[in-house]
């Protein structure tokens, strides 16, 4: 872990350091203090800037070695416009520097960012932000490897300038918290299938957030039998491990008895499609399909740690989609909880008779101010929107915009898709209530959506198919490849600005 120290002390080094990392805005204007150290330098920086692409902009570096007889290197960041700062830009410039420096020797670095702020950000916040990104960025899941040679290695202490140490503290302390809720989700997305699984993962959520005083309950394959989760019992009946459903709750709002905001999960665990079974190339990917329980996962430990006042409750639907002898059938008519009878046409859309049971009994049993369901529902939102932005449905227009918005805000963008009545057709089932695929060749995500809704009631409700956002083989702004953990910080944003307060 990187120690992350604060400083209001702005001078060039009278000690040896590794690392110093000093901006400059758009147009190759250096910061106040990265002009002295230009001065003290006899004009390297801006020679460096001259001889350069290196403009200023966010995304910009430019890496200066031995540039003096105490100073290992310096790491100059673009910071972009002075008057237009945008968080986002900021946290970026933060990953730069991890990504920068992370591959080489410097373990100890000094960031000496002197900005003068401006309306949006003020300028005790900047620091932080930059944190925030290196934090991010410098998560990288490698603890499976033994020959540890060619890695990144954490830093050990990184001290950033600031013109205001307690009010940098109190703003790193809230992020932070986000930023562990977010690796969290990270680690457990990457994490494989033979290590997460529905027991082990369910533990794993009483072991790290029960602590943290979340209440945790675990309903086991009987439990559930009881209660009748029979279409997610019948996702589960193939597989060796036993299903799990979690209820976490964080009761932090002054009314501990007003109604949650409800958060429910698709975690597949592993989802080889069943006896539907997927083609082999990529199915590997599906170790993620769990992704949406593992967002609440994260979300909740963010909430915990910052001890944000809302009422909220987690529903993880944890499941593994095996083919083998006791696997159900294409064809198989299932009774749902909510009483609806279910053909289940294909059983590798098994994540909507997961939620169907989850989203029914949340609503059910909560009576929730408002739902929001998290699932790598359909490869179809991936063929719609790609990795860009995630599929939001909702049949409630305001709920959509607030999330829409905190969504643009985080740089976890949504697009909002349709619902409508005349999609219910193609589910219509021949011999039961409802079909668990569409008939037609479109609007597969569409159909999903519609399939979810039948499950609702009338509560406020948003389901956001992550199929395409929660990981990236290439890597992000923030992020290393492999999982984003895309919806903690999102949600979290949406909780703190709509229901706490
Ligand atoms: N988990 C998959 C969806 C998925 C695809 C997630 C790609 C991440 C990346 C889901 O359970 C699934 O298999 N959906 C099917 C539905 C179809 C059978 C109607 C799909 O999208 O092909
Ligand atoms: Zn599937
Ligand atoms: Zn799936």
């Amino acid at each position: 872990m990187t120690k992350i120290l604060y400083t209001n002390q702005l001078s060039f080094p009278t000690e040896s350091v590794d690392a110093l990392v000093i901006g400059a805005f758009d147009h190759q204007e250096l910061t106040p203090f990265a002009s002295q150290v230009d001065h003290i330098l006899n004009g390297a920086i801006k020679r460096g800037m001259e001889a350069s692409t290196f403009k200023g902009k966010i995304s910009d570096t430019l890496m200066f070695l031995s540039p003096h007889l105490l100073v290992k290197r310096i790491l100059l960041i673009g910071l972009g416009s002075p008057d237009r700062p945008c968080r986002h830009g900021i946290e970026k410039a933060g990953a730069l520097i991890s990504k920068h420096l992370q591959s080489t020797p410097a373990k100890y670095i000094h960031v000496c960012i002197d900005w003068i702020g401006s309306k949006d950000i003020q300028n005790f916040e900047v620091s932080p932000l930059l944190a925030h990104g290196l934090s991010l960025y410098s998560f990288h899941f490698d603890h499976h490897k033994t020959k540890r040679d060619n890695l990144p290695t954490d830093f050990e202490q990184v001290t950033f300038y600031t013109p205001s140490v307690e009010e940098s503290k109190s703003c790193d302390k809230e992020l932070d918290a986000i930023c562990q809720g977010n690796i969290t989700t990270r680690f457990l997305v990457d994490e494989a299938p033979n290590i997460i699984y529905p027991e082990s993962f369910a533990n794993m959520a009483k072991d790290q957030l029960k602590p943290l005083g979340v209440t945790v309950e675990i309903f086991d394959q009987k439990d559930l039998k009881k209660m009748g989760f029979n279409t997610m019992l019948a996702v589960a009946q193939g597989s060796a491990h036993e299903p799990r459903l979690v209820v976490l709750q964080w009761h932090g709002g002054k009314d501990k008895k007003e109604a949650p905001v409800a958060f429910v999960g698709k975690g597949v665990t592993f989802d080889s499609g069943g006896i539907n079974i997927k083609p082999s190339t990529g199915m590997e990917d599906m170790k993620g399909d769990m992704a949406g329980a593992g967002t609440i996962f994260g979300l909740f430990k963010t909430l915990a740690l910052r001890q944000s006042p809302v009422n909220a409750v987690g529903i993880l639907g944890l499941v593994e989609n095996m083919p083998s002898g006791t696997a159900q059938r294409p064809s198989d008519v299932v009774k749902s909880l909510s009483g609806l009878s279910v053909e289940v046409l294909n059983t590798d859309a098994e994540g909507r008779l997961v939620l169907a049971d989850a989203l029914w009994y949340t609503q059910d049993r909560f009576k929730p101010k408002a739902m929001i369901d998290l699932a790598t529902l359909t490869g179809a939102i991936v063929v719609a929107l790609g990795h860009e932005y995630a599929g939001l449905f909702s049949n409630h227009d305001e709920l959509s915009k607030n999330l829409l918005c905190c969504g643009d805000e985080v740089g976890e963008r949504l697009w909002r898709m349709p619902l409508h009545k005349n999609y219910e057709k193609d589910i219509e089932s021949d011999i039961a209530d409802v079909k668990n695929v569409g008939s037609g060749r479109g609007a597969g995500s569409i159909t999903a959506a519609e399939f979810l809704k039948k499950f609702v009631g009338d509560v406020p409700w948003a389901h956001l198919d992550i199929a395409g956002t929660e990981s990236d083989n290439k890597g992000r702004d923030l992020f290393r490849k492999g999982a984003t953990g895309f919806g903690v910080r999102l949600l979290n944003r949406f909780l703190k600005k709509h229901y706490e307060g």
